[in-house]
């Protein structure tokens, strides 16, 4: 396909859903393809995955910055650099602010393993425990100012199942975001999302639903 999204990806750590963005883009008929990678944290498995996915990559430490605002002007402009035209945050573990979001409003997505607005921030899987909800899942949304809100462009949904220990719903959520992903940045890759506010409208008119309930088998 000609005209794909051009798409980098910040990361942290172990890049899981980078791996599910990178084996989707290796579809021709993917309407995405990532250009760029970069992690806050050196020598990461993330970026091992980009390598071997022949991405380019880039380690932009944040410790290695002054504050928040050096480093996130560095990273914004590396993607600038690299063509970006939209980012994905994919286990990204720090805040952005300012600057950097206005100037990728709208071009800037995040994955959260939660069904949002529930459970924002850190340990969400134990926060689910501990309410003892019976769904749980995770959401792909635009990024805003305050953590974990912003338009939400799709989300599935997993049980909870008795017995389970956060490891076992966060494997279980883990498997739902990696085909949540790829299926959200397809959609704002096709020009389906339209952002109406504090909502994201989603068209779609093929076998898309972003809002399906996603069977830890299926
Ligand atoms: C994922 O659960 C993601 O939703 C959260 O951090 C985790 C990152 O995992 N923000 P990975 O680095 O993509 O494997």
């Amino acid at each position: 396909m000609t005209n794909r999204l051009k798409v980098g990806v910040v990361i942290s750590g172990r890049g899981s859903n980078l791996q599910a963005l990178l084996d989707a883009c290796t579809d021709p008929a993917y309407p995405a393809e990532i250009v760029r990678v970069i992690s806050n944290n050196p020598d990461v498995e993330g970026l091992r995955r980009a390598e071997r996915a022949g991405v380019a990559t880039e380690t932009i430490n944040h410790r290695a910055f002054e504050n928040r605002e050096s480093f996130e002007r560095s990273l914004s402009d590396a993607m600038e650099a690299a063509g970006v035209e939209l980012i994905c945050h994919a286990g990204f573990m720090r805040i952005v602010t300012g600057d950097y979001l206005s100037k990728w409003h709208n071009r800037l997505i995040n994955i959260h393993p939660s069904l949002l607005p529930a459970f924002p921030g850190l340990n969400t899987h134990k926060k689910a425990l501990d309410a003892g909800v019976k769904l749980h899942g995770c959401t792909v949304h635009y990024v805003r100012e305050e953590v974990d809100v912003g338009p939400i462009i799709g989300q599935a949904a997993v049980p909870v199942l008795d017995g389970d220990s956060e490891d076992s719903l966060a494997d279980r959520v883990l498997t739902a975001e990696h085909k949540l992903y790829p299926l959200c940045l397809r959609l704002v890759a096709e020009g389906r999302v339209l952002v109406d506010g504090d909502r994201a409208i989603v068209k779609y008119a093929g076998p898309f639903d972003p809002n399906i309930l996603l069977s830890p088998a299926s």
